[in-house]
Protein backbone atom coordinates (compact mmCIF):
# COMPACT_ATOMS: atom_id res chain seq x y z
CA UNK A 1 0.00 0.00 0.00
CA UNK A 2 1.14 3.67 -0.95
CA UNK A 3 2.20 5.67 1.99
CA UNK A 4 1.44 9.17 2.09
CA UNK A 5 2.32 11.98 4.32
CA UNK A 6 0.63 15.64 5.24
CA UNK A 7 3.05 18.04 6.12
CA UNK A 8 2.50 21.92 6.56
CA UNK A 9 1.32 22.30 10.42
CA UNK A 10 0.23 25.35 9.36
CA UNK A 11 -2.53 24.74 8.08
CA UNK A 12 -5.82 23.81 10.23
CA UNK A 13 -5.74 20.50 11.48
CA UNK A 14 -9.74 19.73 10.94
CA UNK A 15 -8.59 19.98 6.79
CA UNK A 16 -5.33 17.87 7.35
CA UNK A 17 -7.63 15.29 8.95
CA UNK A 18 -10.26 15.31 5.87
CA UNK A 19 -7.49 14.80 3.53
CA UNK A 20 -6.08 12.09 5.69
CA UNK A 21 -9.64 10.68 5.21
CA UNK A 22 -9.58 11.29 1.41
CA UNK A 23 -6.60 9.70 0.91
CA UNK A 24 -7.83 6.51 3.26
CA UNK A 25 -11.02 6.06 1.45
CA UNK A 26 -8.92 5.71 -1.85
CA UNK A 27 -6.77 3.16 -0.35
CA UNK A 28 -3.82 4.88 0.76
CA UNK A 29 -1.90 4.93 4.18
CA UNK A 30 -1.57 8.92 5.19
CA UNK A 31 -0.18 10.03 8.29
CA UNK A 32 -0.16 13.82 9.41
CA UNK A 33 3.60 14.82 10.40
CA UNK A 34 4.23 18.04 12.20
CA UNK A 35 7.35 19.11 11.12
CA UNK A 36 9.66 22.16 13.27
CA UNK A 37 11.06 23.87 10.23
CA UNK A 38 10.24 24.33 6.80
CA UNK A 39 12.47 22.93 5.03
CA UNK A 40 12.28 19.65 4.28
CA UNK A 41 16.03 18.65 4.62
CA UNK A 42 15.89 18.80 8.46
CA UNK A 43 13.18 16.00 7.85
CA UNK A 44 14.23 13.43 5.15
CA UNK A 45 15.16 10.55 8.21
CA UNK A 46 11.13 11.36 8.94
CA UNK A 47 10.33 11.29 5.07
CA UNK A 48 11.90 7.88 4.35
CA UNK A 49 9.62 5.06 3.24
CA UNK A 50 6.72 7.61 2.01
CA UNK A 51 5.58 7.52 -1.62
CA UNK A 52 3.42 10.65 -1.55
CA UNK A 53 4.20 13.95 0.28
CA UNK A 54 1.43 16.82 0.42
CA UNK A 55 3.35 19.80 1.26
CA UNK A 56 2.13 23.15 2.20
CA UNK A 57 5.13 25.64 0.54
CA UNK A 58 7.88 23.98 2.50
CA UNK A 59 11.77 23.83 1.16
CA UNK A 60 12.44 20.96 -1.24
CA UNK A 61 16.13 21.35 -2.27
CA UNK A 62 17.83 19.09 -4.22
CA UNK A 63 19.30 17.05 -1.61
CA UNK A 64 15.95 16.34 -0.68
CA UNK A 65 15.45 13.81 -3.58
CA UNK A 66 19.28 12.50 -3.66
CA UNK A 67 18.04 11.69 0.26
CA UNK A 68 14.79 10.29 -0.59
CA UNK A 69 15.14 8.91 -3.87
CA UNK A 70 13.70 5.06 -4.47
CA UNK A 71 10.81 5.70 -2.23
CA UNK A 72 8.98 9.06 -3.03
CA UNK A 73 7.29 9.25 -6.19
CA UNK A 74 5.00 12.56 -5.80
CA UNK A 75 4.97 15.87 -4.38
CA UNK A 76 1.54 16.78 -4.03
CA UNK A 77 1.39 20.81 -3.31
CA UNK A 78 -1.45 22.20 -1.12
CA UNK A 79 -1.59 25.39 -2.64
CA UNK A 80 -0.49 26.98 -5.95
CA UNK A 81 3.21 28.50 -5.75
CA UNK A 82 6.26 25.91 -6.12
CA UNK A 83 8.84 28.00 -6.60
CA UNK A 84 10.12 26.68 -3.38
CA UNK A 85 10.56 23.25 -4.70
CA UNK A 86 13.79 21.94 -7.04
CA UNK A 87 11.15 20.62 -10.00
CA UNK A 88 14.46 19.80 -11.67
CA UNK A 89 15.97 18.04 -9.35
CA UNK A 90 12.80 15.73 -8.81
CA UNK A 91 12.03 15.08 -12.25
CA UNK A 92 15.83 13.61 -12.38
CA UNK A 93 14.62 11.33 -9.55
CA UNK A 94 11.45 10.29 -10.96
CA UNK A 95 9.54 12.29 -8.67
CA UNK A 96 6.47 13.89 -9.93
CA UNK A 97 5.50 17.75 -8.54
CA UNK A 98 2.08 18.87 -9.19
CA UNK A 99 -0.17 21.52 -7.30
CA UNK A 100 -3.65 22.56 -6.54
CA UNK A 101 -4.15 25.25 -9.40
CA UNK A 102 -7.27 27.57 -9.51
CA UNK A 103 -7.67 26.55 -5.61
CA UNK A 104 -6.69 29.89 -4.05
CA UNK A 105 -8.00 32.11 -6.90
CA UNK A 106 -10.94 33.53 -5.65
CA UNK A 107 -9.05 34.49 -2.12
CA UNK A 108 -6.15 35.88 -3.66
CA UNK A 109 -7.81 38.20 -6.37
CA UNK A 110 -10.18 39.28 -2.99
CA UNK A 111 -6.85 39.96 -1.66
CA UNK A 112 -5.23 42.10 -4.54
CA UNK A 113 -9.10 43.90 -4.74
CA UNK A 114 -8.47 44.42 -0.81
CA UNK A 115 -5.38 46.13 -1.27
CA UNK A 116 -5.91 48.08 -3.93
CA UNK A 117 -8.77 50.10 -2.01
CA UNK A 118 -6.65 49.83 1.72
CA UNK A 119 -3.77 52.02 -0.46
CA UNK A 120 -6.37 53.97 -2.58
CA UNK A 121 -8.71 55.32 0.79
CA UNK A 122 -5.72 54.94 3.33
CA UNK A 123 -7.75 52.72 4.90
CA UNK A 124 -5.20 50.97 7.53
CA UNK A 125 -3.57 54.64 8.13
CA UNK A 126 -7.24 56.31 9.46
CA UNK A 127 -8.16 53.59 11.26
CA UNK A 128 -4.75 54.50 13.36
CA UNK A 129 -5.44 57.18 13.22
CA UNK A 130 -9.25 57.12 14.77
CA UNK A 131 -8.11 55.17 17.00
CA UNK A 132 -5.79 58.07 18.15
CA UNK A 133 -8.51 60.66 18.35
CA UNK A 134 -6.71 62.46 15.65
CA UNK A 135 -9.80 63.39 13.20
CA UNK A 136 -7.90 65.26 10.19
CA UNK A 137 -8.17 63.32 7.91
CA UNK A 138 -12.09 64.43 8.05
CA UNK A 139 -11.25 68.42 9.11
CA UNK A 140 -8.77 68.89 6.22
CA UNK A 141 -10.66 66.87 3.47
CA UNK A 142 -7.16 64.99 3.21
CA UNK A 143 -8.88 62.66 -0.87
CA UNK A 144 -8.17 59.76 -1.73
CA UNK A 145 -8.81 58.06 -5.18
CA UNK A 146 -11.42 55.84 -6.61
CA UNK A 147 -11.02 52.73 -8.10
CA UNK A 148 -13.82 53.40 -10.90
CA UNK A 149 -12.69 54.13 -14.35
CA UNK A 150 -9.22 53.41 -13.31
CA UNK A 151 -7.07 51.62 -15.78
CA UNK A 152 -5.50 48.26 -13.89
CA UNK A 153 -2.01 46.68 -15.45
CA UNK A 154 -2.05 43.00 -14.45
CA UNK A 155 1.17 41.27 -14.89
CA UNK A 156 0.60 37.46 -15.64
CA UNK A 157 -2.48 36.56 -16.71
CA UNK A 158 -3.43 33.54 -15.22
CA UNK A 159 -5.76 31.74 -12.78
CA UNK A 160 -5.72 34.78 -10.15
CA UNK A 161 -5.41 37.77 -12.69
CA UNK A 162 -8.71 36.25 -14.70
CA UNK A 163 -10.83 35.98 -10.97
CA UNK A 164 -9.10 39.40 -10.18
CA UNK A 165 -10.38 41.18 -13.75
CA UNK A 166 -13.62 39.86 -13.14
CA UNK A 167 -13.86 41.59 -9.86
CA UNK A 168 -12.35 44.60 -11.62
CA UNK A 169 -15.41 44.88 -14.05
CA UNK A 170 -17.78 45.48 -11.76
CA UNK A 171 -15.73 48.65 -10.72
CA UNK A 172 -15.90 49.46 -14.50
CA UNK A 173 -12.23 49.65 -15.02
CA UNK A 174 -10.17 49.27 -17.80
CA UNK A 175 -8.43 46.09 -17.45
CA UNK A 176 -5.03 45.04 -19.33
CA UNK A 177 -2.74 42.54 -19.27
CA UNK A 178 0.44 41.37 -20.18
CA UNK A 179 1.27 37.33 -20.45
CA UNK A 180 4.35 35.32 -21.59
CA UNK A 181 1.62 33.03 -22.87
CA UNK A 182 -1.66 34.87 -23.82
CA UNK A 183 -4.70 33.72 -23.55
CA UNK A 184 -7.16 34.90 -25.94
CA UNK A 185 -10.36 33.56 -25.19
CA UNK A 186 -10.05 34.54 -21.10
CA UNK A 187 -8.84 38.29 -22.52
CA UNK A 188 -11.87 38.08 -24.80
CA UNK A 189 -14.41 37.04 -22.21
CA UNK A 190 -13.12 39.02 -19.62
CA UNK A 191 -13.36 42.69 -21.87
CA UNK A 192 -9.09 42.50 -20.80
CA UNK A 193 -6.59 44.00 -23.64
CA UNK A 194 -3.24 42.72 -24.26
CA UNK A 195 -0.51 44.92 -23.40
CA UNK A 196 3.39 45.07 -23.29
CA UNK A 197 4.66 45.93 -20.37
CA UNK A 198 5.86 49.31 -21.48
CA UNK A 199 2.30 49.78 -22.10
CA UNK A 200 1.10 48.93 -18.67
CA UNK A 201 3.66 51.61 -17.31
CA UNK A 202 2.31 54.05 -19.37
CA UNK A 203 -1.54 53.73 -18.98
CA UNK A 204 -1.70 52.11 -15.45
CA UNK A 205 -2.90 53.42 -12.24
CA UNK A 206 -2.72 50.18 -10.77
CA UNK A 207 -0.27 47.74 -11.79
CA UNK A 208 -0.94 44.42 -9.90
CA UNK A 209 1.45 41.44 -10.27
CA UNK A 210 0.67 38.04 -10.68
CA UNK A 211 3.40 36.07 -12.42
CA UNK A 212 5.14 32.77 -10.41
CA UNK A 213 9.05 33.90 -9.25
CA UNK A 214 11.37 32.34 -11.61
CA UNK A 215 14.69 33.85 -12.63
CA UNK A 216 12.64 35.95 -15.25
CA UNK A 217 10.19 37.50 -12.93
CA UNK A 218 12.40 37.90 -9.74
CA UNK A 219 13.55 41.79 -9.66
CA UNK A 220 11.46 42.85 -12.54
CA UNK A 221 9.86 45.62 -10.10
CA UNK A 222 13.25 47.34 -10.07
CA UNK A 223 14.13 51.42 -10.56
CA UNK A 224 14.33 51.47 -14.07
CA UNK A 225 10.63 50.01 -14.03
CA UNK A 226 9.13 51.77 -11.84
CA UNK A 227 10.99 55.25 -13.21
CA UNK A 228 8.84 54.26 -16.11
CA UNK A 229 5.29 54.30 -14.56
CA UNK A 230 3.11 57.21 -13.59
CA UNK A 231 3.22 59.16 -10.27
CA UNK A 232 -0.28 58.36 -9.15
CA UNK A 233 0.60 54.15 -10.31
CA UNK A 234 0.06 52.16 -6.51
CA UNK A 235 1.68 48.89 -7.27
CA UNK A 236 -0.20 45.52 -5.86
CA UNK A 237 1.60 42.31 -5.03
CA UNK A 238 0.47 39.10 -4.56
CA UNK A 239 2.10 37.36 -6.54
CA UNK A 240 5.85 36.46 -4.59
CA UNK A 241 8.55 38.76 -2.97
CA UNK A 242 11.23 37.85 -5.18
CA UNK A 243 9.27 40.12 -7.86
CA UNK A 244 10.67 43.10 -6.23
CA UNK A 245 13.79 45.09 -5.75
CA UNK A 246 12.80 46.09 -1.86
CA UNK A 247 15.28 48.82 -1.99
CA UNK A 248 14.15 50.20 -5.09
CA UNK A 249 10.30 50.30 -4.84
CA UNK A 250 10.81 51.71 -1.22
CA UNK A 251 13.07 54.68 -2.84
CA UNK A 252 10.52 55.01 -5.24
CA UNK A 253 7.47 55.16 -2.59
CA UNK A 254 9.19 58.20 -0.37
CA UNK A 255 10.43 59.95 -3.14
CA UNK A 256 6.98 60.26 -5.20
CA UNK A 257 7.96 57.85 -8.16
CA UNK A 258 4.66 55.92 -7.23
CA UNK A 259 1.81 56.62 -4.93
CA UNK A 260 1.29 53.33 -2.94
CA UNK A 261 2.20 49.93 -2.65
CA UNK A 262 0.13 47.15 -1.16
CA UNK A 263 2.48 43.51 -0.43
CA UNK A 264 1.28 40.68 0.66
CA UNK A 265 4.26 39.02 0.05
CA UNK A 266 8.20 39.43 0.58
CA UNK A 267 11.33 37.58 0.80
CA UNK A 268 12.14 36.23 2.87
CA UNK A 269 9.66 35.62 5.29
CA UNK A 270 8.85 36.83 7.44
CA UNK A 271 10.88 40.43 6.14
CA UNK A 272 14.22 40.83 7.46
CA UNK A 273 13.10 44.03 9.98
CA UNK A 274 16.19 46.25 8.08
CA UNK A 275 13.99 45.56 4.79
CA UNK A 276 12.91 49.56 3.89
CA UNK A 277 9.29 48.67 2.45
CA UNK A 278 8.70 48.48 6.48
CA UNK A 279 8.96 51.80 7.01
CA UNK A 280 7.90 53.02 3.48
CA UNK A 281 5.40 55.65 2.50
CA UNK A 282 1.87 54.60 1.52
CA UNK A 283 2.41 50.95 2.01
CA UNK A 284 0.07 48.53 3.05
CA UNK A 285 1.66 45.10 4.47
CA UNK A 286 -0.12 41.68 4.57
CA UNK A 287 1.89 38.56 6.23
CA UNK A 288 1.18 36.13 2.98
CA UNK A 289 -2.25 35.85 4.00
CA UNK A 290 -3.35 36.33 0.45
CA UNK A 291 -4.92 33.04 0.06
CA UNK A 292 -6.27 32.66 3.73
CA UNK A 293 -9.30 31.88 3.87
CA UNK A 294 -11.15 28.68 5.18
CA UNK A 295 -13.18 28.26 1.87
CA UNK A 296 -9.71 28.50 -0.75
CA UNK A 297 -7.76 25.84 1.95
CA UNK A 298 -10.56 23.33 2.25
CA UNK A 299 -10.46 23.50 -1.76
CA UNK A 300 -6.72 23.55 -1.94
CA UNK A 301 -6.38 20.75 0.32
CA UNK A 302 -9.14 18.43 -0.87
CA UNK A 303 -7.74 18.91 -4.79
CA UNK A 304 -4.12 17.92 -3.42
CA UNK A 305 -5.50 15.00 -1.78
CA UNK A 306 -7.34 13.88 -4.71
CA UNK A 307 -4.39 14.84 -7.01
CA UNK A 308 -2.68 11.94 -4.76
CA UNK A 309 -5.46 9.41 -5.01
CA UNK A 310 -5.72 10.10 -9.05
CA UNK A 311 -1.75 9.64 -9.43
CA UNK A 312 -1.31 6.36 -7.70
CA UNK A 313 -4.76 4.92 -9.23
CA UNK A 314 -3.24 5.80 -12.50
CA UNK A 315 -5.83 7.83 -13.25
CA UNK A 316 -4.48 11.51 -14.80
CA UNK A 317 -3.36 14.34 -12.86
CA UNK A 318 -3.32 17.53 -15.01
CA UNK A 319 -1.42 19.98 -12.92
CA UNK A 320 2.19 17.76 -13.06
CA UNK A 321 4.53 20.61 -13.58
CA UNK A 322 7.61 18.66 -14.51
CA UNK A 323 6.16 15.80 -17.04
CA UNK A 324 9.92 15.24 -17.62
CA UNK A 325 9.96 13.28 -14.35
CA UNK A 326 8.56 10.11 -16.24
CA UNK A 327 11.77 9.57 -18.02
CA UNK A 328 13.43 8.76 -14.93
CA UNK A 329 10.52 6.88 -13.43
N1 LIG B 1 -0.33 35.60 -1.98
C1 LIG B 1 -0.69 34.34 -1.93
O1 LIG B 1 -1.12 33.82 -0.92
C2 LIG B 1 -0.59 33.50 -3.18
C3 LIG B 1 -1.39 32.36 -3.31
C4 LIG B 1 -1.34 31.63 -4.49
C5 LIG B 1 -0.46 32.00 -5.49
N2 LIG B 1 0.35 33.08 -5.31
C6 LIG B 1 1.29 33.50 -6.36
O2 LIG B 1 0.55 33.94 -7.47
C7 LIG B 1 1.17 33.44 -8.67
C8 LIG B 1 0.12 33.33 -9.74
O3 LIG B 1 -0.81 32.34 -9.39
P1 LIG B 1 -1.88 31.80 -10.45
O4 LIG B 1 -2.68 30.76 -9.77
O5 LIG B 1 -2.55 32.91 -11.14
O6 LIG B 1 -0.86 31.08 -11.46
P2 LIG B 1 -1.07 30.79 -13.01
O7 LIG B 1 -0.01 29.78 -13.35
O8 LIG B 1 -2.48 30.49 -13.32
O9 LIG B 1 -0.69 32.20 -13.70
C9 LIG B 1 0.62 32.68 -13.78
C10 LIG B 1 0.74 33.33 -15.14
O10 LIG B 1 2.03 33.97 -15.22
C11 LIG B 1 2.50 33.82 -16.55
N3 LIG B 1 3.94 34.02 -16.59
C12 LIG B 1 4.92 33.19 -16.19
N4 LIG B 1 6.13 33.77 -16.39
C13 LIG B 1 5.89 34.99 -16.94
C14 LIG B 1 6.73 36.03 -17.37
N5 LIG B 1 8.07 35.94 -17.31
N6 LIG B 1 6.15 37.15 -17.88
C15 LIG B 1 4.79 37.24 -17.98
N7 LIG B 1 3.94 36.27 -17.60
C16 LIG B 1 4.49 35.15 -17.08
C17 LIG B 1 2.07 32.42 -16.95
O11 LIG B 1 2.04 32.27 -18.36
C18 LIG B 1 0.68 32.34 -16.32
O12 LIG B 1 -0.34 32.70 -17.21
C19 LIG B 1 1.75 32.08 -8.21
O13 LIG B 1 2.82 31.68 -9.03
C20 LIG B 1 2.20 32.36 -6.82
O14 LIG B 1 3.53 32.81 -6.83
C21 LIG B 1 0.29 33.82 -4.18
Amino acid sequence: MKKIAIIGKQQLLSIRQKMQQYLIDNGLEADILDMETRNVLDWTDKMKGYNGIISCGEKFPAEVFERLHGDLELISRYGVGTDEIDKVAAAEHGVAVCNAAGSLSTAVAECAMGLILAVLRSIPESDREVRNNDWSRFFQSKTGNQIQDKTVGIIGFGDISQALAKMLSGFSCKVIAYDIFWNEEAAKRLNVEYATIEQIQQQADIISLHVPSTPQTNGMINKEFLSKCKPNAILINTGRGRLVVPEDLADALNNGVIRGAGMDVFFPEPPDPSNPLLTAKNTVLLPHTGACTIESHLKAGMMAAKNVADFFTGKEVKTILNPDYLKNK
